[in-house]
């Protein structure tokens, strides 16, 4: 596991962007499962500034999704496909979407695509990837979730005033585990204890980040994350 540690939430945006920016360059049909939440935003808009520049070009990208609430309608504001269109896929110019909306249809289409390159994550509150509520085990498939408190609690910040539904859908453990490389992404305080558990605790179900230890896991967290 590398650990880079960084002054702030601006520093973090910058030096992630350089992460994806790097492995895209080398890689420019990079296969990448896509976090939204508050984390990444700062990243995504450095790497579409890139884009705008010039200096960075995305066309043959493929994003992932990487979960989902249910029964929403497509043009609801809470969908996170949505979310991931507007913050990532249209302002890097990417073509190519794997949304997610069944498992099975989800499953067989990253098989066609050979599997992840690289996820970018962010670390739930109470330790959750994409919606793999505790407790996920490592080889938890892409499957319907029921959201826990905690996470409807820590999501009801995303939309003025909406609900947050509480029947989702996520990429599995197995499928995030299995990506080439992995970047986690902290900020902030109210992270601190999560991530500590995460990487220094015991890899167990109950806090399913601290399997990502098993995998090729770079973590950039700022230092109100990782003093
Ligand atoms: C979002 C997602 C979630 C968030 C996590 C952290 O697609 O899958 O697991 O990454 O809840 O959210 P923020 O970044 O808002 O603290």
């Amino acid at each position: 596991t590398h650990i880079q540690i960084v002054p702030d939430s601006l520093a973090l945006a910058g030096a992630g962007a350089d992460w994806l920016a790097h492995r895209i360059t080398r890689k420019p049909d990079l296969t990448i499962l896509v976090a939204t939440g508050q984390t990444p935003m700062g990243m995504y808009g450095h790497l579409a500034a890139r884009v705008q520049a010039g200096t960075l070009d995305c066309s043959r990208v493929t994003a992932v999704q990487l979960d989902e609430y249910m029964g929403l309608e497509p043009d609801d504001p809470r969908s996170l496909r949505g979310w991931m269109e507007r913050a990532f896929v249209f302002p890097l110019g990417i073509r190519n979407v794997v949304p997610l909306d069944d498992p099975a249809t989800f499953t067989a289409r990253l098989r066609d695509l050979g599997g992840l390159d690289v996820a970018v994550l962010g670390l739930g509150p109470n330790g959750h990837l994409g919606f793999n509520e505790p407790p996920s085990s490592p080889d938890a498939p892409t499957r319907e979730v029921t959201l826990t408190p905690e996470s409807l609690e820590s999501n009801r910040g995303y939309w003025d005033g909406l609900a947050v539904p509480t029947q989702a859908i996520t990429a599995g453990m197995d499928v995030i585990l299995a990506a080439h490389e992995t970047l986690l992404l902290v900020s902030g305080t109210h992270k601190q204890a999560i991530l500590g558990a995460a990487l220094d605790g015991p890899q167990t179900p109950d806090v399913p980040a601290s399997f990502l230890r098993r995998t090729a896991l770079t973590v950039l967290a700022d230092r109100e994350a990782r003093p």
